[in-house]
């Protein structure tokens, strides 16, 4: 059966916090990499879906939820909305102290107190910025395309020119991936890259 894409329902969210982790390394599995299984989802899931559900869709097949797409139409905006609403809850439940701050926890629990910030050239001309996993069963299939071009098409409703991610320089499949998809490398960062394309 070909996947289906649909809206996020609230009901998916602990399947996508469960696929964020079982994709989290690189692309693979990192069940057991974290103390915390649910530091991944916390940080690259849960806030899309509090403050940009719209922009949350799901590729489903028979046996459930299997994949997903993040984004957040304009970036600068959605990392203050972060700050507001999502950040000082999830700082009070994850002290810096709560990890030794060089173990693979003790770096998330530190990007929760000191996000960073996009750059500033990159979100002038591509103010979006999306997260796109699937779990292995779904990948290969062309769900991630359909994915990417729902949200693509969701994003030009709402007047978007330009959408951006960063992918760890380890993750060759997605950077071929997103080539293939249209996206060309903008910024590198030691360990990953940002690409971006306009929409
Ligand atoms: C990376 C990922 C999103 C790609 O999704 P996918 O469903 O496997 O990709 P699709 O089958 O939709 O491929 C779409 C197109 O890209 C091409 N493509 C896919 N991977 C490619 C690669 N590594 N190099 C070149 N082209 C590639 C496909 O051939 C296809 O081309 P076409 O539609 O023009 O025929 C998916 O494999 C995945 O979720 N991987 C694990 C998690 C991950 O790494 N997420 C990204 C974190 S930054």
């Amino acid at each position: 059966m070909e996947a289906k894409i649909r809206a996020f329902r609230a009901d998916d969210e602990r399947t996508l916090y469960d696929i964020c982790l079982r994709t989290g390394a690189s692309g693979e599995d990192a069940t057991g990499m974290y103390r915390d299984p649910d530091l991944l989802g916390a940080i690259y899931v849960g806030p899309y879906l509090r403050l940009a559900p719209t922009l949350a869709f799901v590729g489903v097949d028979d046996e459930g939820v299997a994949g997903y797409v993040l984004g957040a139409a304009d970036t600068r905006p959605f990392e203050k909305a972060c700050e507001h609403e999502w950040w000082p809850m999830l700082r009070s439940s994850y002290p810096r102290s709560l990890f030794p701050p060089e173990s693979p926890d003790g770096k998330l629990v530190r990007m929760i107190h000191e996000p960073p910030a996009a750059d500033v050239d990159v979100v002038e001309r591509y103010p979006a910025h999306l997260h796109i996993d699937l779990l292995p069963r779904l990948q290969g299939r062309g769900c991630g395309r359909r994915l990417l071009e729902t949200l693509f098409d969701a994003l030009r409703a709402a007047g978007g020119k330009g959408v951006h991610l960063g992918v760890g320089l380890a993750n060759l499949r997605a950077i071929g991936f997103y080539e293939r998809m249209g996206f060309t490398v903008v910024r590198r960062h030691t360990g990953s890259l940002v690409m971006a394309r306009t929409l």
